[in-house]
């Protein structure tokens, strides 16, 4: 199949007005490109869900802070057209900057609640104050009726869920489980970023919050078990940023005994910031 490209939003509009009046449902994917199986997995679940799935490809300058990795951040549309062809994604949205951001662009979504657990956002105070004005904005221009966000982002997932229902914007938000490698890393635009030794370090995240889980499981407490995860990490070479156990709905310090739980990640390994979570 041959993947349209539109990169306005009035040309988007018109595609996607001609599958509403055959009454077919949309699911979007909101990327960043330079996809891997992880972001094709949302492609494959999309189609689950909708009749059409429309993959949306813009680095958005917004959720980067000044000291990020914008200008470096890994793009490749030539390769996410053709893998989006071969799962027969029949449009493909990569606006310009001026359709998302026109001369004159004033407004923000602010985001509270999930969006200042004091995880990412500590880290990266811009971070979803930019991701909820462009999915807002990417919402409203596909008028979609389901949106796939991978789980491996966990706090943006729950964010951008937030945010569609604080702002009444009529969309499913569906979070979809975190593709790995083999050895557990979890997939990510920024894993080309690690050497091949860093790349065989790397899975020790996904090991060292199993480990954790596992602890909590058999009755350790949480911090003991989040706490050791940390050390064994730092002691391996990784910079944390923070290994935690948060409730998994409101990301919220958990305070009583069952809740649902989630353990959440972040650390710096060289130059690159590994971010992962699981359930307990
Ligand atoms: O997860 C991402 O790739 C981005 O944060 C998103 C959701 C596409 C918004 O720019």
């Amino acid at each position: 199949m041959t993947v349209k490209i539109v990169r306005n939003v009035a040309s988007l509009r018109r595609e996607i007005s001609q599958w509403k009046i055959q009454g077919l449902t949309i699911a979007v994917v909101p990327t960043m490109g330079a996809l891997h199986e992880g972001h094709l997995d949302l492609v494959r679940e999309g189609f689950k869900h909708a009749d059409r799935v429309v993959v949306t490809i813009f680095v958005n300058p917004k959720q980067f802070g000044v000291n990020e990795d914008l200008s470096r951040y890994p793009r490749d549309e030539e390769g996410d057209i053709e893998k989006l062809a071969a799962e027969n994604v029949p449009m493909i949205y990569a606006p310009t900057p001026d359709s998302i951001y026109p001369p004159g662009f004033s407004s923000s979504v602010h985001m509270e609640g999930p969006a200042m657990a004091g995880l990412e956002d500590k880290f990266r105070p811009h971070f979803f104050d930019g991701v909820a004005t462009v999915v807002s904005k990417l919402f409203i221009q596909t008028g979609a009726n389901y949106a796939m966000f991978g789980e491996k982002d966990y706090q943006q997932l729950q964010v951008v869920t937030r945010m569609a229902k604080d702002l009444d914007i009529p969309i499913e938000v569906v979070g979809c489980q975190t593709r790995r490698e083999e050895d557990g890393l979890a997939m990510s635009s920024r894993n080309r970023y690690l050497s091949k030794t860093e790349r065989q370090q790397a899975t020790a995240i996904y090991k060292n919050l199993m480990q954790a889980a596992e602890k909590i499981r058999s009755g350790v407490n949480q911090q003991t078990a989040t706490r050791a995860a940390s050390r064994s990490l730092t002691t391996l070479g990784f910079k944390v940023d923070y290994v935690t156990a948060r409730n998994a709905e409101t990301l919220a310090v958990p305070q009583d005994e069952g809740e649902p739980l989630r353990l959440i990640a972040a650390a710096w390994l060289g130059k690159t910031r590994l971010i992962d979570n699981i359930g307990v």
